[in-house]
């Protein structure tokens, strides 16, 4: 009767992988033990630390810093005594002997395998049994019995799904890099999101030291914590106080430049935007955006003229954000708009002032998340001004001496937020006893 009743394939059956439903109420949660590792930066972006099982891909651009990164998470967990299997498919075994010696790795206890076919990859793992083991880069990877070439999507996910079945069996922290260019590489990180536990993006301009590792997805934790490094000749080094580190070359109150509190992930951050206009009546006027996005800089640089008055259509104009940061949110907005006016109209900023709010097609300011967390960033590195929205409460930030200057508009947030010296160009709606 039994037997009928599973062929028929009636509610009830029971597979032969045995598992069965489980009332949730009843399901054990278990706990994620974590092991913790050196860099508070790393962990903080894990969630508390690598979880045993788990697979953990860091996507980035070449030479970002991704074998750099999970060399120093090997060299850490091997100081906890346990073994690491370090395979890669792209280095030789004295390439990474070089760069674990310019990082202070000595090695004990890490494992060291050149080699791109899984299979082997995945027999040495067997024969090891690591507590960690790193697999640079996915992409280099391939199995005999799959088409496609390394690196082809067919083989990039069959690979993963390997490694993941490995992982969970094994109950071992996998990590595995993958290479993501600029125009979004095919078989790059993004096909391979949902298989894995945890997307951990490296990020960071070429020419500038700093490094940002973000978390896209985790299984196990928040996807708004941020990790900042900065990259030396001894390898990634944890950047404790970002806004100091980012505000290094910064100067109150000068020409063209504005200070935004923003929010990588859940953590305010202050960076400095500068601008520059120059006349140009012989070409047509350049736009270039280092750091902020091209078209969100064209989308104020048109309310600035068309809602405030400022006659920018021919002048060049760049916009920075100094330390080679990239700054995608919307509130950087006005900083950006109070930059450029500054440069234009040749005013300065008033002293100790951040700025932080969404331009809208109108004009108009537009409220930003996490306002008195941003404020309070500022408050901290000595900031004494704040220019914001117009805002529906009062915050709480606890303190008297802080000055905030809220605007409806553009044109409002200029006026409030430059000093004025001089007959110099208007901004709309300004009249002239006010100069
Ligand atoms: P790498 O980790 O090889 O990048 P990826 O694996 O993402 O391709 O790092 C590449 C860059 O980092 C390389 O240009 C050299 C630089 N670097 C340092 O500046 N300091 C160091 O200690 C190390 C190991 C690398
Ligand atoms: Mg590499």
């Amino acid at each position: 009767m039994e037997a009928s009743v599973a062929l028929s394939g009636t509610p009830g059956r029971v597979h032969s992988s045995g598992n069965r439903p489980q009332e949730l109420c009843r399901v054990d949660k278990g706990d994620f033990p974590r092991f913790s590792l050196g860099l508070d930066e790393v962990n903080r972006v894990l969630g508390g630390g690598l979880v045993p099982g788990s697979l953990v891909l860091v996507g980035g651009e070449p030479g970002i810093g991704k074998s750099t990164l999970l060399l120093q998470i090997s060299g850490m967990m091997a100081d906890k005594d346990k073994t690491v299997a370090y395979i890669s498919g792209e280095e030789s075994a004295n390439q990474v002997k070089l760069r674990s010696e310019r990082l202070g790795i000595e090695g004990t206890g890490i494992y060291f395998l050149s080699e791109p076919d899984l299979a082997a990859v995945l027999e040495c793992l067997e024969q090891l049994s690591p507590q960690l083991a790193v697999i640079d880069s996915i992409q280099t990877m391939y199995l005999e019995d799959v088409a496609g070439m390394p690196g082809s999507i067919s083989q990039v996910r069959e690979c993963t799904w390997r490694l993941e079945r490995w992982a969970k069996q094994k109950n071992v922290p996998l990590l595995i890099t993958g290479h993501v260019t600029k125009e979004g590489a095919i078989a790059g990180p993004g096909t391979l999101e949902h298989i894995v536990d945890v997307v951990l993006y490296f990020e960071g301009e070429r020419f500038s030291s700093y490094r940002v590792l973000r978390s896209a997805k985790n299984r196990f934790g928040s996807t708004n914590e941020v990790g900042i490094f900065e990259m030396s000749d001894k390898g990634l080094v944890e950047v404790a106080n970002p806004s100091q580190v980012f505000l290094s070359g910064y100067k109150d109150a000068t020409m063209g430049s504005a200070v935004v509190p923003t929010l990588e992930g859940n953590r305010p951050l202050l960076v400095e935007i500068q601008a520059l206009t120059t006349p140009n009546s012989f070409t047509p006027p350049r736009r270039i955006a280092n750091g902020v996005d091209f078209n969100r800089l064209l989308l104020i640089i048109a309310v600035l003229i068309k809602r405030a008055g400022l006659k920018l259509f021919n002048q060049d104009i760049i916009v920075n954000v100094t330390g080679g940061l990239r700054v995608d949110e919307p509130a950087v907005d006005l900083g950006i708009a109070v930059a450029i006016a500054s440069s234009f109209l040749d005013a300065r900023t008033i002293s100790g002032l951040v700025a932080v709010g969404e331009v809208g097609l109108n004009g108009e300011l537009r409220g930003v998340s996490q306002v008195e967390r941003r404020i309070s960033e500022g408050m901290r590195l000595g900031f004494k001004s704040c220019l914001v929205p117009r805002l529906k409460s009062k915050p709480s930030i606890g303190r008297a001496d802080i000055q905030l200057l809220q605007a409806g508009s553009v044109a409002e947030a200029i006026r409030l937020g430059l000093v004025r010296e001089g007959n110099r160009e208007r901004v709309k709606g300004e009249s002239r006893e006010q100069e």
